[in-house]
């Protein structure tokens, strides 16, 4: 499986995600700029964070308590911000899309 993701300056990249693997660890893998997850995964540092397209967003199973917390605090949140450490590829998540925010970088 593979996800897009959409950088600040309107580049796409596209990476692959094996199942199970969140989004997260495929963005540090490759270096995406924008996605520090600073404590590895853990949903308490919010340097993960991306908006995912709105049409994948509602296939996504609902963020957990934690992350929720945290969503009310990182910049530039949005309907469908999530958590990158928390969205867990799935055959039916191939092909999905989010944007980083701008202040990631
Ligand atoms: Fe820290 Fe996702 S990596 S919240």
């Amino acid at each position: 499986p593979f996800a897009i993701f959409e950088l600040p300056d309107g580049a796409e990249q596209v990476l692959d995600v094996p199942d199970d693997w969140s989004l997260m660890e495929a963005a540090r893998r490759d270096g995406l700029d924008g996605i520090v997850a600073d404590c590895g995964g853990g949903a308490i540092c919010g340097t993960c964070h991306v908006q995912v397209d709105a049409s994948w967003h509602a296939r996504l199973e609902p963020p957990g308590m934690a992350e929720e917390a945290l969503l009310e605090v990182v910049p530039e949140r949005c309907a469908t911000s999530r958590l990158s450490c928390q969205v867990i590829m799935t055959p039916a998540l191939d092909g999905i899309r989010v944007r980083v925010p701008s202040s990631q970088l």
